[in-house]
């Protein structure tokens, strides 16, 4: 065996051994993928998979198709929830949904502002702190989207801009309450393209992010806050993605579709 396969065979060793112990939140998100066949289809493949008991994982389909899970997933480890909630108990309000219906069905988590939604459906901040506030009222975890578009992250405001997202999305909740809460960091320039940061670029705006979190809200609870990483995340890359420092989990939109692939990350996330 040449030098070069020995490095990289103590490499993934290395690698290996800190994933084993590192604890993860691995969060799909479906967007409006799947037919009712392909989500029985992959609820029966994971169903009695061994996920192990160290990472969360949580699946985020379409909403017709949560009764499968909470049939499915009853006395499963696995967590599902939502892709978005209305920020008011009910009403007039048509094609949206109230957080009594999420949790009608069992869900635990709302992703909140992706950068789908404030794009395409114009989403504000202000807006998505009310949804927050929701969520958190009512024990359903939000998992708030930050991500800075192409353009700022050319021009060097992201930075700037992703604080602000967080300041903003979290301006109605306590210092307390955010314990109950999950940021996820997506450039919105990786999403579904298939290229990601590298695991250095990742690491250092996922410190920063954190960083700024401790000065807002104090060491104790910026320093366990759950801060994932998305865009283009892939069993090829989640490893090396994972080693990167102040990244406690993945929101996985295309990679999270398959089975096969949802499985294989949970087992390089547990260091197999
Ligand atoms: P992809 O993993 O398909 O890039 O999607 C990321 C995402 O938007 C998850 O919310």
């Amino acid at each position: 065996m040449d030098k070069a396969n020995v490095k990289q065979m103590i490499r993934n060793e290395i690698v290996s051994s800190l994933l084993k112990t590192q604890k993860f939140l691995i969060v799909g998100n479906w967007k409006m993928n799947q037919t009712k066949h392909e989500v029985m289809s992959f609820l029966d493949a994971i169903v009695d998979y061994d996920f192990g008991n160290k990472n969360k994982l949580v699946i985020v389909p379409s909403n017709p198709y949560l009764y499968l899970f909470e049939d499915k997933l009853r006395y499963s480890k696995i967590l599902y929830g939502v892709q978005n909630v209305f920020p008011k108990n009910e009403g007039a309000f048509t094609g949206e949904l109230s957080i009594q219906m999420t949790k009608d069905f069992g869900c635990k988590y709302a992703i909140l502002g992706h950068s789908e939604r404030r794009t395409l459906f114009n989403e504000c901040d202000e807006f998505v702190s009310k949804k927050v506030r929701m969520c958190v009222q009512n024990q359903i975890i939000p998992i708030l989207c930050i991500g800075e578009n192409l353009e700022d992250r050319k021009n060097g405001n992201y930075k700037k801009f992703l604080t602000n997202q967080i300041k903003e999305g979290l301006s109605r909740i306590s210092g307390e309450e955010l314990k109950e809460v999950v940021i996820a960091y997506e450039p919105i320039w990786e999403i579904g393209t298939g290229e990601t940061e590298l695991p250095d670029q990742v690491e250092e705006i996922n410190m920063f992010l954190r960083k700024f979190i401790i000065k807002e809200y104090g060491n104790d609870k910026g320093k366990n806050i759950t801060l994932t990483y998305g865009g283009s995340v892939k069993p090829s890359n989640v490893g090396e993605l994972a080693l990167a420092q102040d990244v406690s989990g993945f929101l996985i939109g295309g990679a999270s579709l398959e089975s096969k692939t949802f499985k294989d990350i949970s087992d390089i996330l547990n260091g197999n």
